[in-house]
């Protein structure tokens, strides 16, 4: 039976003509109280308010956020219906979740990558941190939210993410209207710079080639729309750093690191080359962070401790997560499943979603001053 369906007795207050509770109007001033926590400004004047809808005291409300990975939609939620529920005739407050990425400085120029809303690149300082391990698990926690991802692997010293997905070293990707077809597992598509390698014939890499390949990858490649396209690059601050900044305006960097002083250093390096040409650093993720036994559940930190948060410090960039070392870890991009997909109730996964989140956040503040601002 429908809400309206019931026949009341005569004598019964009949609901208003709006079907009883708030107005609109009062629903949407409610919610100029609700701040977006990280924006500092209230959720209808950032235009997140997509739609109020009143029927018998009955409140829904559409929010738009501008990532489906954004870590505070809970907090949001509570904002809301905290707002709305005092309300005067108010049973019940519904709110609904959407998301809309947008791009980070318009996203990048007409014919390279045209779909592609934001760009990350992530990097390091030396080879062996897990720079890979963290490209694709960011990525696929990325699109375990439901956002449209892609991760390209530029490392031409060892590029490992076809392994690490499970998808064979000599795969050849298909060329359709003359446009080369990522590949599409896992929720997401990737592409490898190890396509274009014979495993057999080493190619001596010199910087214009190189330029060429990731050109490449990035106009002839169909990508589709994307929300966000993570690049593997090689450890260091080489041509391939500096041909991805050329060729495209980056949303941002990720510098992976161990806590280890050596890897530090070299990372100090990595975000100072990143500044140099502009790209923002958006923070660091510290991986084999610690080894937790699985049988006393002892923690032993392998390779020292504090270095990111150093790094944090000195550059006043934020550490954007830690992963434990965890032989899982290792195992998954073996057997060419990431981490977070294949045990996504582990610790490892749940930190991967936390520097998912943080990122896209990240990029969502810096993406802010395109929402039209409503008064
Ligand atoms: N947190 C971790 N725990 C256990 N093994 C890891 C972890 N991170 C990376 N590894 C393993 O370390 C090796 C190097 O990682 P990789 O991502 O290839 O590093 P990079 O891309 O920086 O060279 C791989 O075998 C990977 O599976
Ligand atoms: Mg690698």
């Amino acid at each position: 039976m429908g809400l309206f369906s019931r026949n009341k007795p005569n004598d019964e207050p009949r609901p208003p003509a709006d079907g009883g509770g708030p107005t609109k109007e009062a629903v949407l001033q409610a919610l100029r109280q609700v701040m977006e926590p990280e924006l500092h400004r209230d959720i209808v004047s950032l235009n997140m308010v997509k739609s109020v809808a009143v029927c018998d005291g009955i409140v829904k409300v559409a929010v738009e956020l501008t990532t489906p990975a954004c870590p505070l939609k809970k907090e949001i939620t509570e904002s809301v219906e905290k707002a709305v529920a005092p309300l005067p005739g108010v049973r019940q407050v519904t709110v609904e979740m959407t998301s809309n990425v947008k791009a980070v400085g318009g996203g990048p120029p007409r014919g390279m990558a045209p779909g592609v809303k934001n760009v990350l690149a992530v990097s390091s300082g030396k080879g062996g941190v897990g720079k890979s391990t963290v490209a694709v698990n960011l990525t696929a926690a990325l699109a375990g939210t439901g956002a449209r991802v892609g991760v390209l692997d530029c490392d031409l010293y060892g590029p490992n993410v076809p392994t690490m997905l499970g998808i064979p070293a000599d795969h050849k990707p298909e060329v359709r209207d003359g446009r080369l077809q990522p590949v599409a597992k896992h929720g997401f598509l990737s592409m490898s710079i190890g396509y274009l390698m014979d495993p057999d014939q080493p190619i001596v890499w010199r910087g214009p080639m190189l330029h060429k390949a990731i050109q490449q990858f990035l106009s002839d490649v169909e990508w589709g729309d994307l929300d966000y396209l993570v690049v593997d690059l090689p450890p260091g601050t080489g041509d391939a750093q500096l041909s991805l900044a050329q060729l495209v305006p980056l949303a941002g960097a990720v510098v992976v690191t161990t806590p280890q002083e050596v890897s530090v250093v070299d990372v100090r390096k990595a975000i100072a080359m990143f500044r140099q040409v502009h790209v923002d650093v958006l923070g660091v993720v510290e991986n084999m962070a610690a080894f937790v036994c699985p049988h006393c559940r002892h923690e032993t930190k392998i390779f020292g401790e504090g270095g990111a948060e150093g790094l944090a410090k000195k550059f006043g960039i934020p550490v954007l997560g830690r992963i434990p070392l965890e032989p899982a870890v290792r195992a998954g991009g073996d057997e060419g499943v990431p981490i977070a997909i294949g045990k996504p109730d582990s610790a490892v996964a749940a930190a991967f979603r936390e520097v998912a989140g943080k990122v896209a956040a990240a990029l969502s503040v810096k993406s802010a001053w395109a929402l039209p601002i409503l008064q």
